[in-house]
């Protein structure tokens, strides 16, 4: 059995952060989750930098605590 959570990022989310995977997260400006969950995979630690390169929180904010959620869940 392999455990290792480097896989799939996916695996490191509690199941509820794993639900609506291609739905927008940010629905001001239309960011997929899958895309969130991209960035942060490929570096992105902080809600700036997931801002910087998915324009996600660009709107009014409402998305930056599932984003923190996410940020701290696949960078720990
Ligand atoms: S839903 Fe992302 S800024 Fe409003």
């Amino acid at each position: 059995m392999n455990n290792d959570p480097d896989k799939n990022p996916l695996d490191k989310l509690p199941p509820i952060l794993k639900k609506g995977l291609n739905k927008n997260l940010c629905t001001c400006n239309d960011v997929l989750k899958i895309d969130i969950i991209n960035a942060i995979v490929n570096g992105a630690t902080t809600v700036e930098e997931v801002q910087k390169q998915t324009y996600a929180t660009d709107g009014i904010g409402c998305c930056k605590r599932q984003i923190k959620q996410l940020i701290e869940c696949l960078c720990a």
